[in-house]
C-alpha cells in the first residue's frame, strides 16, 4: 500500500469535527454514524493556508477583499505548472463558487427558451440545473450507470435536441472519477462548433487526478476555437479542502461573453469572501508539496477500498482516475435501499439517486485511514460480510 503519512504532513491525524458546525458531521452528531458523503475531506487544509488565515484573524480586519496581483500570478503559474496552460489574466473573473458561476453562465449565454445538456450520472447541482433554472435539460446517459466519457461525443452528435445550446462538462467527473481524453475533448469541441454550443467546463477536480501518468487537460487549452466558446470553472476548494471559504474563478476568453457574464452576475453574486482570497493565494503559492502528499494518501485509501471490494464481488465498481470519491453500483449487492442499509450499519453515504443513478452510492475516501477502515468494516456488515 502507498505510504499515507509523508515526513512533512500527517493525513492520518484524527480531529473530532462534532460540534464544529460542519455540514458533513452535524447530521450524525447524536448517533454513532461515520459521515462519508459530501465532498469535504476530514483532513486539515495545508499549513500555508492555515498560517494565512491565522494572520488574518490576528489582524482582526475582516472587511471586503480585493483580488491582488499576487493571487493572480500564483493562480496563473499554478495553471502553467499543473496543466501546461496559461490563461490570459484578462480572462479571469473571480466568483464565490463554481455552482453559482454555472448558473450565471447559463443565463449569460442562453435565450429564454434554450436549454442545457450534461452527461449523467453527475453532481446533483448539475443534474438539477434545468429544473432550478426552469429550462429544458437533456441528460445524456449510456445507461450503464458507471459513466463512460467515450460515449459522450457520439451522444452529442446524434441525440442533441434543437433547443440545447450549452453543455455542462464535468471533467474530471463527479461522481465517477473518470476523465475525458484529449481525443474525446476534441470531438466534443467539434460538435460544439457545429451546433454553436457553449461549453461550461466544471474542472473543480482538476488537481485531484490520482493516475500517475495522467495530466489534466483544460477544455479551453485545446485551442482558440474551443476557448472562445468556453467558460472554465476552477477553484482551490476541493484541492485544498477549503470549500467553506467560497472562492472560485471563471475563465472566459471571449470578451463579449465575459462582459455578459459580469453583467448577469451583478447584484446576484456576492463580493468575494476575504478569507477565501487569502487562503487561495497561500494555497496556489505554497500548497504544491502538500497536494503531492495528499494524492499519495488518497491513492493509499483507494487501494484499501479495492482490497475490501475483493470480498464483495457483487458490488459494481469502476476505478476512479481522479477525485476522492468512489462510485459503487449496489443494484445487485443491496437491491432494496443501499443508503438506508449502510446508514443502519453506521455509515452515511451519498445517494446515487441524487446524481441520476438510483441503486448507486458514493463513498468519500478523503479521510484518515482509520476512519476509512471503520466505514469499510461497517459497510461490510451491511453487505453480510
Ligand atoms: C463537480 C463539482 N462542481 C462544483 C462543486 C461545488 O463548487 P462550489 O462549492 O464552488 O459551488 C462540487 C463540489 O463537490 C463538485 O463536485
Amino acid at each position: 500500500m502507498t505510504t499515507s503519512t509523508s515526513p512533512q504532513f500527517d493525513f492520518n491525524i484524527r480531529i473530532d469535527r462534532r460540534g464544529t458546525a460542519s455540514k458533513k458531521w452535524q447530521p450524525s452528531e447524536q448517533a454513532d454514524i461515520v459521515p462519508m458523503w459530501v465532498a469535504d475531506m476530514d483532513i486539515p487544509a495545508p499549513p500555508a493556508v492555515r498560517a494565512a488565515l491565522e494572520q488574518m484573524a490576528t489582524n482582526g480586519l475582516l472587511g471586503y477583499g480585493a483580488v491582488t496581483d499576487d493571487l493572480v500570478q500564483a493562480f496563473l503559474s499554478w495553471c502553467e505548472r499543473h496543466y501546461g496552460w496559461t490563461p490570459d489574466p484578462d480572462w479571469l473573473v473571480w466568483v464565490p463558487g463554481v455552482v453559482p458561476a454555472m448558473h450565471v453562465a447559463t443565463e449569460a449565454w442562453l435565450d429564454r427558451t434554450e436549454g442545457l445538456a450534461t452527461q449523467t450520472p453527475v453532481y446533483p447541482p448539475i443534474y438539477h440545473m434545468g429544473r432550478v433554472r426552469q429550462r429544458p435539460m437533456q441528460w445524456l446517459d449510456d445507461h450503464s450507470g458507471l459513466m463512460s466519457p467515450a460515449s459522450l461525443p457520439d451522444q452529442l452528435a446524434g441525440d442533441l435536441k434543437s433547443d440545447t445550446r450549452a453543455l455542462i462538462l464535468c471533467n474530471p467527473q463527479n461522481p465517477s472519477g473518470q476523465i475525458y481524453t484529449r481525443a474525446e475533448l476534441e470531438a466534443i469541441a467539434a460538435v460544439a462548433a457545429e451546433r454553436d454550443l457553449l461549453i461550461i467546463s466544471d474542472e473543480i477536480w482538476a488537481d485531484l487526478i490520482l493516475d500517475a501518468d495522467c495530466r489534466h487537460i483544460p477544455f479551453a487549452s485545446l485551442g482558440p476555437a474551443a476557448a472562445e466558446r468556453s467558460i472554465t470553472l476552477l477553484a482551490p476548494s476541493k484541492t485544498f479542502n477549503i470549500a467553506g471559504l467560497c472562492c472560485a474563478v471563471a475563465i472566459i476568453p471571449d470578451a463579449s461573453l465575459r462582459a455578459r457574464f459580469q453583467q448577469q452576475a451583478q447584484g446576484l453574486l456576492p463580493d468575494m469572501n476575504y478569507a477565501g482570497l487569502q487562503a487561495a493565494r497561500a494555497a496556489y503559492s505554497e500548497g504544491g508539496p502538500w497536494l503531492d502528499a495528499l494524492r499519495d494518501h488518497l491513492r493509499g485509501n483507494l487501494e484499501r477500498v479495492e482490497t475490501w471490494l475483493r470480498d464483495f464481488p457483487t458490488v459494481g465498481y469502476q476505478r476512479p482516475r481522479a477525485t476522492y470519491v468512489v462510485w459503487l453500483d449496489m443494484r445487485q449487492a443491496l437491491p432494496a435501499d443501499p443508503v438506508d442499509a449502510f446508514l443502519r450499519a453506521g455509515v452515511a453515504l451519498s445517494d446515487g439517486a441524487d446524481f441520476g443513478a438510483p441503486g448507486f452510492v458514493r463513498l468519500n475516501i478523503g479521510c484518515p485511514q482509520a476512519q476509512l477502515e471503520t466505514a469499510l468494516q461497517r459497510m461490510g456488515q451491511a453487505l453480510g460480510g
